[in-house]
């Protein structure tokens, strides 16, 4: 995916509470990166942090106020942009921390006020172009002494408008713990308040001066850049700028009803990031295969249950399916979008023999099936297919589609025992439950079965692709290979030829120093050849728990802005479809 537009998307305080907070701030930096932004997330201290490393000096200076205090500030939004940056590294993402002194950040006047005056832009610009995101420490500063400096209460407001100003970004977003600019504070009125869709910058320093700091209106003022304050997760915002202010009356849609399939290494993931979600989704039904199973997730007895035939006795807006295998995941699947629930499901072997039967449902009943997670886990590999479908076209795609097989491959060419390897893999829960379907290459078929639908619109029959999986390597000939400067990849290749599409999947070997050889343990890649332009190249982590789980809920939260634009309405599409792989196409 071309990586043009930049993001920057400001976390605050009090969006930034505790790890479950960190976990939606990871939601809404994945949810830009998949749209294709390069993401530039400014990140302030955790709530109360600043007051209390205040209460810190003081301990120690008594009422005189230390030079060093800046210093001990700063250590807040270090800490947050740190911990962001792990969570961003555990999904997948390509992460770069970036430090004031690293970015040149400057500022000048009071050190505990000061305004910022310029950044080393073209090492900023280079960190974007080099990684998925970049996360800044916000509110912090370097003085013309070398020093730092932070810019008053609510500068990280002040230093996301300033990059974004200088980045000239497509999206500056303030990300706060209310929907937008409201008439008055919401979170201290218990009466419906209105809105803005817009607001003037000279109303935006009465109104909400609280909300976003004056400092940082009147930069965006001075400057003629507009800007964006919205809630978590949400589709409306608050533009800020040269507008007429335009207040409207505002009912937040209520939390989608979820039910839940499976519990297990992904489902188990889900179930955590839906219960830190409360205010946008409701935990109606988790169903599961084995009730005895151990697990270290609690579900309420009230909504857990093992009888499939439960799943719909309470009305649901989403399936989520996490089961895995083809029944009764299928049946249900097919049954809930005939009952017009929407689904989301990372089932790639479902797809890949029963997409387009459940595409037909889908155009029929107006239900969504959203599956982004089926290929490449937290890699955007689908996302990438679609946009160069639509734009240019494409002629080839050869990937590393499965994460088990890629770990295997390099543990034993690094010494271990290929069953060492294999359980290693199923202990990190890349694999799935039956890892015959990774080892005897048929999940990167189902993958490529699915890809090509997507790319070409023809929906093969994928047990008539020729697949042969790792089974057939023995460890000496893995290991060989390296000494040779080459090294194995279990690559699946789709093409259309003469009108015809051809799919594969085998072993090969391949140069180190080429992009599919760079794949490490778990990561997918994959290589996306248009009929006109230069090739795509995408990379991410493949399987396990983090980014599989954030792609899922990826889908998810598309699902509920789609739904809380419509007011639950649906919008029936015309039948028959179009194009093919539509489903594919969310
Ligand atoms: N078993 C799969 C893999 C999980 O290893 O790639 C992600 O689809």
């Amino acid at each position: 995916m071309e990586r043009s537009k930049i993001a920057v998307l400001k976390f605050g305080g009090s969006v930034l509470i505790n790890d479950e907070s960190c976990m939606r701030v990871i939601h809404e930096v994945y949810r830009y990166f998949r749209k294709g932004y390069r993401v530039l997330a400014v990140v302030s201290a955790l709530e109360n942090e600043t007051d209390r490393l205040i209460e810190e000096a003081a301990a120690i200076t008594g009422p005189r106020e230390s030079s060093f205090l800046p210093f001990l500030l700063a250590t807040g939004e270090e800490k947050t942009a740190t911990l962001l940056a792990m969570g961003l590294e555990r999904v997948g993402l390509k992460t770069q921390l970036a430090h004031p002194y690293s970015l040149s950040l400057k500022v000048n006047g009071p050190g505990l006020d000061a305004k910022p005056t310029g950044v080393n832009l073209g090492h900023l610009q280079n960190l974007l172009g080099a990684n998925d995101v970049v996360v800044v420490p916000g509110f912090v500063g370097i003085d013309e002494a070398n020093n730092l400096a932070v810019m008053g209460r609510g500068g990280t407001d002040l230093t996301a408008l300033f990059l974004a100003q200088r980045l000239q970004a497509s999206v500056c977003r303030l990300i706060k713990d209310v929907d937008g600019v409201f008439e008055s504070d919401p979170n201290l009125s218990k009466k419906r308040l209105k809105r803005y869709n817009t607001i003037h910058w000279d109303e935006v320093q009465s109104v909400a001066k609280v909300l976003v700091q004056p400092k940082a209106t009147l930069f965006s003022k001075e400057q003629r850049f507009e800007f964006e304050v919205a809630g978590f997760g949400k589709k409306q915002a608050t533009t800020v700028g040269p507008y007429p202010s335009d207040l409207q009356v505002y009912s937040p849609s209520p939390p989608l009803r979820v039910g839940l399939l499976g519990l297990g290494n992904v489902g188990g993931g889900i179930y955590r990031h839906l219960t830190s979600l409360t205010d946008l989704f409701s935990i109606e039904k988790v169903v599961v295969k084995h009730a005895g199973k151990k697990r270290d997730i609690t579900v309420p007895k009230d909504i857990f249950s093992t009888q499939t035939e439960t799943l719909f006795d309470q009305p649901l807006d989403l399936l989520i399916e996490c089961i895995g295998g083809t029944e009764p995941a299928t049946f249900l699947i097919e049954t809930a979008l005939e009952l017009g629930i929407d689904v989301v499901t990372a089932n790639k072997e479902i797809l890949a023999k029963s997409g387009d039967r459940l595409e037909e449902l889908t155009f029929k009943t107006g239900a969504r099936l959203f599956s982004s997670a089926a290929v490449g886990g937290g890699a955007p590999i689908l996302e990438g297919v679609k946009t160069l479908t639509e734009n240019n076209g494409i002629k080839q795609v050869d990937a590393v589609l499965n994460g088990t097989c890629n770990f295997i491959l390099d543990k034993v060419a690094a010494g271990k025992s290929f069953d060492q390897a294999l359980k290693q893999a199923q202990d990190l829960g890349f694999a799935e439950a039956d890892p015959s379907l990774d080892i005897e290459g048929w999940d990167a078929a189902f993958k490529i079965q699915i890809i090509s639908y997507l790319a070409f619109g023809v929906f093969l029959d994928v047990r008539k692709i020729p697949v042969e999986g790792i089974t057939s390597l023995e460890e000496e000939q893995i290991r060989a290979v390296v000494k040779n400067g080459k090294a194995y990849r279990l690559i699946a290749s789709c093409k259309l030829e003469n009108g015809e599409v051809k799919a594969r999947v085998r072993p090969e070997i391949i140069p180190s120093h080429y992009f599919l050889a760079g794949a490490r343990n778990e990561t997918c890649r994959a290589i996306l050849t248009p009929e006109m332009g230069d090739p795509v190249y995408l990379s991410g982590k493949g399987a396990g728990c983090w980014p599989t789980s954030e792609a899922v809920i990826a889908d998810v939260l598309d699902i509920y802005r789609l739904r809380s634009d419509q007011e639950i309405i649906k919008n029936v599409p015309e039948y028959p479809p179009k194009g093919a792989g539509s489903y594919l196409r969310n």
